[in-house]
């Protein structure tokens, strides 16, 4: 590890809601680039609850996504040696630091927010809780509290680290120097992998329908079975492009390129003179060997009785030592008399 200009390793800040199964999307374009990261960087990656109740949850539901995605990100390979893994409601100081950055943050900001108005589109106005419509801020709370040089994520969270970024300097610029403003990383293949059903649609957790997306769970079988019957279109050609039209065939090559590595180049050579069908069956194959020992790793993890529980309580302990000193110092500088 190198070391930052105050003097200790680098850190980076991430996290996934807890709102229903976590899908390839999530993987390739997250939790994958975290392992690989996790050695270079002091790695704070969170389970953020207090995000995921910005839309009603089923308690008990919510309650079980939460352990089930503590048990993922280890099971992908994040190592409690290396990776403070924790839930967000667990570390009070996030909430405590996004009521702080609310007071700064202009609503014109948050009004430019694409994906709140993507979420609420199909709401009824009523429904929508102004927790939703404050959730960059508390994104942005997470990130600065661990003062995160690197923020790894999918390109649909581009937006929110700008608004980061930009709150961060607007404190600096008021109160001096406070925090550490944060880059963002996204792969190069994978940032954004589309629904099976819908290539022109980001995959999601939340869509309903079947299938739509490759959950990290999903048997050898159902995952050839939704990729079999991917959207693709008339055409024959298999190449990677960026027209509408094309991107059900773009979506499977990129999600071919993400589990393999290989280059574009090498992807299309291998594919001259075959169909979609081979197509299909060649991602399906590599997906189920790409998430083979991930499966395995989180039956292995939900066996030991315990253990998921006890990295999350060390992961908290560590995650509010660093924390508290931020927030403390954003206590003083904003002129709260400190108990
Ligand atoms: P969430 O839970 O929607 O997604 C978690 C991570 O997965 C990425 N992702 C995707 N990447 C590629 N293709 C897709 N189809 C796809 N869908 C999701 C997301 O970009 C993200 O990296 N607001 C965040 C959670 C969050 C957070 C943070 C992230 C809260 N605090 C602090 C980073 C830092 C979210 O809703 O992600």
């Amino acid at each position: 590890m190198t070391s930052t200009k105050q003097g200790r390793p680098p850190r980076i800040l991430s996290g996934i809601q807890p709102s229903g199964q976590l899908h390839i999307g999530n993987y390739l374009g997250a939790l994958k680039q975290w392992v690989e990261l996790q050695t270079q960087y002091d790695s704070f990656y969170c389970i953020v609850d207090l995000h995921a109740i910005t839309v009603q949850q089923d308690p008990a539901a919510l309650r079980e996504g939460t352990r089930r995605n503590a048990g993922l990100y280890l099971a992908c390979g994040l190592d409690p040696q290396h990776s403070t893994v924790f839930v967000q409601s667990h570390v009070p100081e996030h909430s405590e630091l996004a009521w702080i950055l609310g007071t700064f943050t202009p609503m014109g900001w948050l009004n430019r927010m694409t994906q709140f108005k993507d979420k609420t589109s199909k709401m009824q106005t009523e429904s929508i809780g102004s927790g939703l419509y404050n959730y960059p801020i508390l994104m942005a709370a997470d990130i600065l509290l661990y003062q995160a040089d690197l923020v790894p994520v999918g390109d649909d969270q581009r937006q929110h680290l700008e608004l980061t970024r930009d709150l961060a300097q607007r404190f600096n610029s008021i109160y001096g120097d406070t925090f550490t403003i944060p880059q963002t990383f996204t792969p190069k293949a994978g940032a954004r992998v589309m629904g099976l059903d819908n290539p022109t649609a980001k995959m999601s957790k939340s869509e309903s329908s079947d299938l739509h997306a490759i959950n990290l769970l999903d048997t050898p079988d159902r995952i050839k079975k939704k990729m079999m019957r991917a959207v693709t279109d008339s055409g024959s050609e298999i190449r990677f492009s960026d027209l509408d039209e094309r991107a059900g065939v773009n979506n499977l090559l990129t999600i071919y390129q993400a589990f393999t590595g290989e280059s574009a180049e090498v992807i299309e050579n291998h594919f001259v003179g075959k169909g979609y069908g081979d197509l299909k069956k060649a991602v399906a194959e590599v997906t189920v060997e790409g998430l083979r020992p991930i499966q395995e790793r989180y039956q292995a993890l939900t066996g030991e009785g315990g253990y998921i529980d006890e990295v999350l309580k060390r992961g908290a302990e560590r995650a509010r030592e660093v924390a508290h000193k931020t927030l403390r110092s954003v206590q003083e500088r904003v002129g709260f008399l400190l108990p």
